[in-house]
């Protein structure tokens, strides 16, 4: 939980073939959303250190908590580590290593 102001926003989800549209707390991570709403997602560390739970942002603001513990390639890729990311606008993401 961060201490920002609580607002709602929309995350849309590709996984595979598949899109899904997510009601999404700016207090929890993107992780915690996807699932929340009942979505099979990968993680492990959830902690932001191992890259397993990596996607691809394709568009939306976010804040990161604690350190930013992603590659630089990644960083630089617009990737994020959905375990530790949190939004500050509607998103739009895709799933990389789906269960
Ligand atoms: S689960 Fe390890 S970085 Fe997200």
């Amino acid at each position: 939980m961060r201490d920002v102001k609580p607002a709602t926003y929309k995350l849309t989800v590709h996984i595979n073939d598949q899109v899904y549209e997510v009601k999404a707390s700016n207090n929890e991570t993107l992780l915690v959303s996807m699932e929340r709403a009942g979505l099979s997602v990968p993680s492990s560390c959830r902690a932001g250190g191992c890259g397993f739970c990596h996607s691809k942002l394709v568009s939306g603001k976010f804040s990161i908590a604690g350190a930013d513990k992603r590659r630089l390639a990644d960083a630089k890729f617009g990737y994020i580590h959905p375990c530790v990311t949190y939004l500050d606008s509607d998103m739009e993401i895709i799933v990389l290593q789906a269960k």
